[in-house]
């Protein structure tokens, strides 16, 4: 298996090709992110997709049996890197497609045209279980006993649920935000075990400090420009094709935050539509919080475009960054998951808006929660983040962009109970954060894990990981 999969630089003109296991997260010659591809001509393929029906039947504990129980796995022709003995899975990805007609009759759309993709359902509560399986095998390839990433979150929910679990047992390290977790997310990366490191800084301060230290200390870096959490995140397409009896949606509308989820989403759709397993591909909307919408500024505001591997007004997004850093803007967001200004995978969401004929919106945040109250009314729930997907379709319908008899799939990213306090700030205006203790008090418990405040600084935070001379 493994030689017929490696990893390629995304940009065209370099191209250059690397080996599954080389741990490079950008291109060593020209600094590009970096996919993983595969030679399609010496992978036995399924003619058609409901080739995947039959292993819906599981088949007990065997190793087999548990990577057809995994809604990222049973796909496995479409993600071929790994033999199957070597896969880490915890279970992941049996979510659920909603058709949800009262929401459709709120957008004034017909019945049977809106469906709600509830990732929320993964065991850690979020998408990110997807990619991270993927991500964790190839760390146990790789023989890695540390893993890191920086989060909003949800991927450190999940990196942590994955760590303990993999078998040898590999040590979680998550780097934080000061404030902006909602505790939902927070409680689990302590309850799972992982070193929580709470920098003070914001999320694009966590994730310039994890891709140092990860480079310094030899630790593996799960965030998404790791390309192989995208390869995992494209089984959300699968599964929505097979809750579908296979017809491709209109459209699909997902948050963008880091952009990861929108870049895997068109990498399966150009893959299966190249390889004929498809007959065309849905539009993609990917919907920014109005408080951190650098994707929506740079798209549609800016004319920055992925263009046959360049990207096209490329200094404007070099200008706003600037402009970032000149006036000390932060994002701002109710939405906390999707709180970042400088996303990493920009020129892969591009390539995806590209290849799906896709656009971009920003929805407040009054808005997004009234579309979050919206999903808990009529549908199952979903956190702030998630409902931007809903949010967005309203927008697009009011714009006439979306028609009343298109089909469209809305991406609920995470669980409604990642982030109570918003629900109960939406129904009560009580903000449980003001009447909790600011500062924490001792704690008794056998397994207490407790946070780690760090200072935004390279040695302070070595320091915290036990390295105290580098840095
Ligand atoms: N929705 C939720 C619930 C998320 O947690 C995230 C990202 C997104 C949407 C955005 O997805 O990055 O693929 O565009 N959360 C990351 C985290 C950043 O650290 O948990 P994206």
């Amino acid at each position: 298996m493994a030689d017929k999969a490696f990893q390629k630089c995304i940009n065209p003109d370099c191209a250059a090709g690397f080996g599954l296991t080389d741990v490079i997260f950008s291109c060593p010659r020209c600094g590009a992110l970096l996919d993983v591809e595969y030679d399609w001509d010496r992978i036995a393929l399924p003619r058609k997709m409901d080739f995947f029906e039959h292993r819906w039947a599981t088949k007990g504990l065997t190793v087999e049996g548990r990577l057809d129980f995994s809604g990222v796995w049973r796909f496995r022709e479409l993600l071929p890197f790994a033999e199957p003995e070597s896969i880490v899975t915890i279970g992941e990805g049996r979510t659920v497609l909603e058709q949800n007609d009262r929401i459709a009759r709120e957008f004034g759309m017909k019945p049977g045209r809106v469906f709600l993709q509830y990732e929320g359902l993964n065991p850690s509560g979020s998408f990110k279980d997807n990619g991270m399986t993927a991500a964790f095998t190839i760390a146990r390839l790789l023989g890695r006993k540390r893993v890191a990433c920086a989060s909003t979150g949800n991927t450190s929910a999940s990196l942590a649920m994955f760590a303990h679990k993999a078998e040898p047992e590999m040590q979680g390290i998550v780097f934080i935000g000061s404030g902006k977790i909602a505790y939902g997310k927070l409680s689990q990366a302590l309850d799972y075990g992982s070193l929580t490191l709470q920098i003070e800084g914001d999320f694009d301060a966590c994730m310039k400090r994890v891709r140092e230290v990860a480079d310094r200390l030899g630790i593996y870096l799960m965030n998404s420009m790791n390309p192989f959490r995208l390869e995992g995140q494209k089984a959300i397409m699968y599964r929505i094709l097979e809750a579908r009896d296979w017809n491709v949606p209109d459209w699909v509308i997902v948050p963008g935050g880091n952009l990861g989820n929108s870049s895997a989403f068109g990498k399966a759709f150009a893959e299966l539509h190249q390889l004929g397993l498809v007959p065309r591909v849905p539009r993609l909307a990917v919907i920014n919080a109005t408080g951190a919408n650098t994707l929506y500024t740079l798209y549609e505001k800016r004319g920055v475009r992925w263009d046959g591997g360049r990207i096209r007004n490329r200094d404007a997004v070099g200008a706003l960054y600037q402009h970032f850093d000149d006036t000390g803007y932060k994002a701002r967001t109710v939405a906390s998951a999707i709180e970042i200004s400088r996303p990493v995978n920009l020129p892969k969401c591009l390539r995806a808006l590209d290849v799906m004929n896709g656009l971009v919106r920003e929805v407040s945040d009054e808005v997004i929660l009234e579309h979050k109250a919206m999903v808990g009314r009529f549908g199952f729930g979903c956190e702030p983040a998630s409902a931007a997907s809903v949010a967005g379709l309203h927008v697009l319908r009011d714009e006439g962009v979306i028609s009343p008899d298109e089909t469209v799939v809305c991406i609920l990213t995470g669980h409604e109970l990642k982030d109570p306090d918003a629900t109960v700030m939406y129904h009560t205006g009580i903000d449980m954060k003001s009447v909790a203790p600011p500062e924490p008090k001792p704690t008794y418990g056998r397994l207490a894990n407790r946070p780690v405040r760090v200072a935004d600084n390279l040695a302070a935070i070595c320091a915290a990981l036990g390295e105290p001379n580098v840095g």
